[in-house]
C-alpha cells in the first residue's frame, strides 16, 4: 500500500493542468480548462480540468478522476506505475514499501497465464469432440465465430487439468476458479461436460469463465467465481471484442447472456455486450458510456428480462449526462436477443432498433404510472412518491428537468408545485459572500450537499462529531465513508480523497459529487452549505421522529416516549419561532 499521505503530497507537487496539458493540449475557461475529450469522440470539449481541485471529468462521457487517473486511462500504466511516473517528474521518490508487493503481482501475473493455458486447452478439446461441435452447430454458429469469441469444451471426467497444469494441487487452480477442493480435501475441475465461454478483460485476458451445459442440466451456466481477476461488476462479456464495432456503430447493445452475444454477432450485429448473470451495475453503464453517447438495453421478453430491464434503469440514473441517450428494447415475450437474429436475421433485428426503443425517459414515467391510479389522488401521490426518489439520482440538468415536467404532467399538477412538493429549490438565498456563478443546485438529497461541500472543503470535516448519520441513503454512505477518512487524515485534499475511494463501491456518488463542484467559483461558500445541509437534515430527522412518536395514542406510549415527546415538541415550538 502507499501511505495516503504521500499521494496527497505528490498530488501536491505536481499539477492537473501540466500533467494533461503535455498530453492534451488544454484551453483556458474560466476557471477551469478545456478539450475535445481524449476518451470518446466528440466536436466540442466536454472535457474540463480543475486546477483548483486538481481533477478532470468529462460532462460527455464522465471519465473522471485525478492526475493518477489520467496517466492510467490515458497512457494505460497501472495505478503504482502512474504514481512512480508522477513522482519521477516532480523529483520524488516513492517511499519503501509502496512497490507493489511483488508476491502479489506475481500471483496476478501467473493467474493470467495459468487461465489462458485452460483456455487453450478447452479450445483445443472442442475440436476433438464433435458432441460439442454439433451443439454450436445446432445453433447457428460457425467455426469462425467460433474462433473469434474462443469458444471452447471442457469434456466429461473430473480431472482433465491435471494433465493440463503440472501442479494439479497449487492452490492458483483454486483461486483462478478452475478447481474446487471439497469438504474431504479432494480436488476437482469446476467446469465438465460444458462449452465454455471465455470472459476476456480489457486488456485481451483470459480473466473468467462461463460454462453451458450441452443439454439440459443444471446449472445451465456455472461462471468462474470472483478472482483477484474477475469481478462480475465491472466486467461485460464481450466488450473486448466489440469495441471497435461499438465506435462504428455509435452503440453499444447490453445483452443477458453469453449466445445473446456470440449469435449476434455471428449475424453482423458485432456492438453487444452481456452482463454476466448479474445486473447492470452503474460501473458497467459508465464503462459503456465511454466508448459510445448511446447504450441500447435488451434483455429477453420474459418477466425476468422485464425485471432485469428495471434494475438497469435503476442503476443508470446517476450515471447519466445531457449528451448521453440510454434506451430500452423489448423483445416479444417469446424470444432472446439469439433467438431474434435466428428467426428475424439482421435486418429484422436492426428495424426493431430503428423504430421500437424505448427512451429511458418515456420507460420510467411509462411503468411508474402503470403503476398507479392514475385517476385518484391517492394513486397521484403515491406516483410521485415513487418517482421522486429516482428524479432525485439524475443529475444531468436538461434531463432531470424533462423528467419532472413529465411526471408533474401525468399527475395533473404544474411542475412549479412538483418542485416544490419536492422542496427542489431553485433560487435559494445565496449565503453571504457567494458569488453570482453558483451553480443552481439541481435536486440533490442534503447528503449530496454535504457531501459536495466537504470535497469543496475537506477541512470542513474537522467540525463534525461522530454521532452525525446512521443512514442508508447512498449519497450518506458516501458522505459517511468521506467524513471517516477525513477523520483519519485531517489533512486530505480534494483531488487526494477521491484518490482514495478509486475502488471502492462509493466511487460513482463521489464521482457525481465532484464532479458536480467542478462549476463552483473559488470563493464559494461551502461552510454555509454544509452548515445548511446539515441543518435540513437535522429537521428532516426530527419531523420523522415526531411524526412516529405521535402517531401512537397517548395511552400506548411509554413513559420515555411522552417525555420525548415533549422534547420534541417543544424545540419545534422553538424552531417555527
Ligand atoms: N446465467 C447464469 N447462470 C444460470 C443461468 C443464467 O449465470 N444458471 C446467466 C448467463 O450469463 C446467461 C444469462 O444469465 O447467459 C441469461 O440466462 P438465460 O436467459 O437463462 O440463458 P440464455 O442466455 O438464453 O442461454 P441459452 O440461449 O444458452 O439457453
Ligand atoms: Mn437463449
Amino acid at each position: 500500500m502507499i501511505p495516503q499521505d504521500f499521494i496527497q503530497t505528490l498530488l501536491n507537487r505536481v499539477d492537473i493542468v501540466d500533467v494533461i496539458d503535455r498530453r492534451v493540449p488544454l484551453k483556458k475557461a474560466g476557471a477551469n480548462f478545456q478539450a475535445c475529450c481524449p476518451f470518446h469522440n466528440e466536436k466540442s470539449p466536454s472535457f474540463t480540468v480543475s486546477p483548483s481541485k486538481q481533477f478532470y471529468h468529462c460532462f460527455g462521457c464522465g471519465a473522471h478522476g485525478t492526475a493518477i487517473g489520467f496517466l492510467m486511462e490515458y497512457a494505460g500504466l497501472g495505478y503504482v506505475d502512474a504514481i512512480k511516473e508522477l513522482a519521477s517528474q516532480s523529483g520524488m521518490t516513492v517511499p519503501e514499501g509502496a512497490a507493489p508487493d511483488p508476491q502479489r503481482v506475481q500471483q496476478v501475473a501467473s493467474l493470467v497465464e495459468l487461465m489462458q493455458r485452460a483456455a487453450q486447452y478447452y479450445r483445443q478439446q472442442l475440436k476433438l469432440a464433435p458432441v460439442a461441435i454439433d451443439y454450436l452447430k445446432k445453433r447457428g454458429l460457425t467455426g469462425e465465430i467460433a474462433a473469434r469469441f474462443g469458444l471452447g469444451y471442457a469434456p466429461s471426467g473430473w480431472q482433465n487439468l491435471q494433465a493440463v497444469f503440472d501442479h494439479y494441487d497449487d492452490t492458483a487452480l483454486v483461486e483462478g476458479g478452475l478447481v474446487i477442493v471439497n469438504d474431504a480435501g479432494k480436488r476437482y475441475d469446476r467446469f465438465r461436460e460444458r462449452i465454455m465461454f471465455p470472459i476476456v478483460g480489457l486488456k485481451g485476458d483470459v480473466i473468467g469463465f462461463g460454462g453451458r451445459v450441452l443439454d439440459s442440466g443444471e446449472p445451465k451456466y456455472l461462471n468462474s467465481p470472483e478472482t483477484p481477476l474477475f469481478q462480475k461488476g465491472h466486467e461485460l462479456y464481450g466488450l473486448f471484442q466489440a469495441r471497435r464495432a461499438i465506435r462504428d456503430a455509435g452503440r453499444a447493445l447490453v445483452v443477458e447472456g453469453y449466445m445473446d452475444v456470440v449469435a449476434l454477432a455471428q449475424h453482423g450485429v458485432d456492438y453487444a455486450v452481456a452482463t454476466l448473470g448479474t445486473a447492470t451495475t452503474p460501473n458497467h453503464l459508465q464503462k459503456l458510456l465511454r466508448h459510445t453517447d448511446e447504450v441500447v438495453f435488451c434483455f429477453d421478453g420474459d418477466s425476468a428480462g422485464q425485471r432485469a430491464a428495471w434494475r438497469a434503469l435503476e442503476n443508470s440514473l446517476a450515471m447519466l449526462t445531457d449528451s448521453c441517450r440510454v434506451g430500452f428494447l423489448f423483445l416479444p415475450a417469446q424470444h432472446d436477443p439469439d433467438s431474434y437474429i435466428r428467426e428475424h436475421g439482421k435486418a429484422g433485428f436492426e428495424v426493431l432498433l430503428s423504430q421500437q426503443i424505448v427512451p429511458l425517459s418515456s420507460y420510467l414515467a411509462k411503468e411508474l404510472a402503470a403503476q398507479h391510479d392514475l385517476t385518484a389522488s391517492e394513486g397521484k401521490s403515491a406516483f410521485l412518491k415513487a418517482a421522486q426518489p429516482l428524479l432525485s439520482q439524475v443529475s444531468a440538468p436538461g434531463l432531470a428537468l424533462m423528467l419532472r415536467k413529465r411526471i408533474a404532467e401525468l399527475a395533473g399538477i404544474q411542475q412549479n408545485e412538483l418542485e416544490t412538493l419536492w422542496k427542489i429549490e431553485f433560487q435559494r438565498k445565496r449565503p453571504a459572500n457567494t458569488p453570482l456563478r453558483t451553480p443552481r443546485p439541481a435536486p440533490v438529497s442534503n447528503y449530496r450537499r454535504m457531501l459536495r461541500a466537504l470535497l469543496f472543503q475537506p477541512a470542513l470535516a474537522r467540525e463534525l462529531n461522530n454521532a452525525l448519520l446512521t443512514l442508508t441513503h447512498p449519497d450518506a454512505s458516501a458522505l459517511q465513508g468521506v467524513i471517516e477518512l477525513l477523520q483519519q487524515h485531517p489533512h486530505l485534499e480534494t483531488a487526494a480523497v477521491v484518490e482514495h475511494f478509486r475502488n471502492s463501491a462509493l466511487m460513482p456518488q463521489l464521482q457525481q459529487a465532484s464532479s458536480e463542484i467542478m462549476v463552483w467559483a473559488d470563493d464559494f461558500d461551502a461552510a454555509a452549505e454544509f452548515a445548511l445541509a446539515r441543518e435540513q437534515i437535522d429537521t428532516e430527522q426530527h419531523n420523522l421522529r415526531t411524526a412516529n412518536v405521535a402517531s401512537k395514542s397517548l395511552s400506548t406510549l411509554t413513559e420515555a416516549e411522552k417525555m420525548e415527546l415533549q422534547q420534541l415538541s417543544r424545540r419545534k415550538v422553538r424552531t417555527e419561532k
